[in-house]
């Protein structure tokens, strides 16, 4: 039940309390928290925290000021027949299912090659944990505030992004996704075109097509989207919309070159396009200087821009901000209350509580050590058990190694074996719009420790040798 978020000692009471409400009668005072604290020689902290836990679980009723009770147990409600929902909803909505497995929890045996996110050891979970106890206490934290979201924290997104957006222009989401999904609501119509970089997220692609796009690839490379394709896929499509990792693209880390951005932008300014830059790894950097923003670049209002900070601070931290001006920021701001109104206070008040503290900077030292030793310790585990797949340009940052595989191996086949072998990984034919060229994996560096890569990689290549 409660039990692996529960230390020892308040095991110990919760379960003297289970054994309670199983044998006693409901409306049974439970032993005082001054007695169950001399019988476990635990703290009333640790007390309370059981008894809460069973209240959760619906075993207890506590009554403020009297005491807590065994609960009624519920009453068994005859089986019921849901299966004329199947009737009723029809087919479920594209993209769903991948999306869920992408985010599926993995067992706690298996080695998570598979991971957009970076797990609690490169978290800054300490300051986090101070700022949001700060923004708690804080009364107005707690009000309905703008719907656009603080105007600091607007500011410090749009300092960020640097170029001509102001606190003005940004809207505050609660992440990327959502953002996403409300963009290509907000600046697009069922039935228009949304053209991708190919390969690319494949929860762009979904949010996409549910917003009744037609999504459309433009070939990338290691150095990003190939701008003399991107003016063709405009001219021949219509598009209004383009979707773009400019820095660390997930899936294959590319880094849109420094040669090839004032031909991206020109491409959608000669159509009247729009360009959704999706800012999602600033702060992922391993090698090198990050470009700016393609945003910083942009003069007459090209350019979307969206950063999250889900990816760098961590999954918690549901907090992101999107940019637009002119009209486009108006359509963002109203189509985005139309999907959840606002951002929780509390949560906007400890990110900039957090993005303004000195534990900010020191978060981005440490994680891009922590991010160098693990991709290193991913590529060291490649070249020893799979070299014929270790790639010859590692990514400069990001959370993704892409392995192109050898056309006749069965991708979904491989994963399956990994997966009996403990050891999660994704396929790439999901990051593709259209037809994938090649089979590829995508082996990500953000939820494992970088002590598990070898054995990680020893167990992949023997699900290798089983397909
Ligand atoms: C490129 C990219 N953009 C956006 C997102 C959405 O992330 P979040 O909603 O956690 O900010 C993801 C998540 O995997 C992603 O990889």
């Amino acid at each position: 039940m409660y039990e692996d978020n529960a230390s020892d000692t308040v095991i110990g009471v919760l379960r003297e309390i289970r054994t309670l409400a199983r044998d006693g009668a409901p409306g049974d005072r439970l032993p005082s928290v001054r007695t169950l604290v001399a019988r476990h020689h635990v703290s009333p902290l640790t007390v309370q925290a059981a008894i809460r836990t069973a209240s959760a679980e619906g075993l207890v009723d506590v009554q403020p000021g009297k005491g807590s009770y065994i609960a009624a147990p519920r009453a068994e409600t005859p089986t019921a027949d849901l299966s004329w929902q199947s009737v009723a909803l029809g087919p479920g909505r594209q993209g769903e299912e991948v999306l869920s497995s992408l985010l599926a929890v993995p067992s706690e045996h298996a080695i998570t090659l598979s991971s957009g996110y970076i797990d609690s050891t490169l978290q800054p979970v300490t300051a986090l944990g101070a700022a949001l106890a700060r923004a708690a206490r804080q009364p107005t934290s707690w009000e309905r505030g703008p719907i656009e979201g603080r105007h600091d924290l607007r500011g410090w997104f749009a300092r960020e992004a640097g170029g001509r957006l102001r606190a003005a222009d940004m809207t505050i989401c609660s992440g990327g996704q959502p953002a996403l999904a409300t963009a290509f609501r907000g600046l697009a119509a069922p039935g228009d075109v949304l053209l991708v970089e190919s390969p690319t997220y494949l929860g762009a692609i979904a949010a996409g097509r549910d917003a009744g796009l037609r999504v459309v690839p433009v070939p990338a490379d290691a150095d990003g989207v190939r701008p003399d394709l991107l003016a063709d896929a405009f001219r021949r499509t219509g598009a209004r919309l383009f979707y773009c990792q400019p820095l660390h693209a997930n899936p294959h880390g590319g880094v849109l070159a420094t040669s090839r951005r004032a031909d991206v932008l020109a491409a959608a300014a000669d159509a009247g396009a729009f360009i959704m830059e999706d800012d999602w790894a600033r702060g992922l950097t391993i090698d090198g200087t990050p470009p700016p923003p393609l945003a910083a670049d942009d003069v007459n209002g090209h350019v979307v821009y969206l950063r999250s900070l889900t990816k760098v601070v961590a999954p918690g931290l549901r907090v992101a901000a999107i940019g637009a001006r002119g009209v486009a920021g108006t359509r963002l701001r109203t189509a985005r209350v139309l999907d959840d109104f606002f951002v929780a206070g509390p949560l906007q008040a400890a990110t900039i509580d957090f993005v303004t503290s000195p534990a900010w900077r020191r978060h981005f030292t440490a994680l891009r050590s922590g991010l160098h030793t693990r991709r290193d310790a991913l590529l060291a585990a490649l070249r020893t058990h799979l070299p014929h797949l270790a790639p010859s340009t590692p990514p400069s940052g990001g959370l993704h190694v892409w392995l192109r595989l050898p056309e006749d191996v069965d991708e979904s086949a491989l994963v399956t074996a990994a997966a009996a072998q403990n050891v999660v990984v994704f396929g790439g034919r999901p990051w593709f719009a259209a037809e994938a060229p090649a089979p590829h994996l995508r082996l990500s560096i953000g939820g494992a420790p970088a002590d598990s890569y070898d054995d990680g990689v020893r167990r992949l290549s023997r699900a290798f040798t089983t397909v």
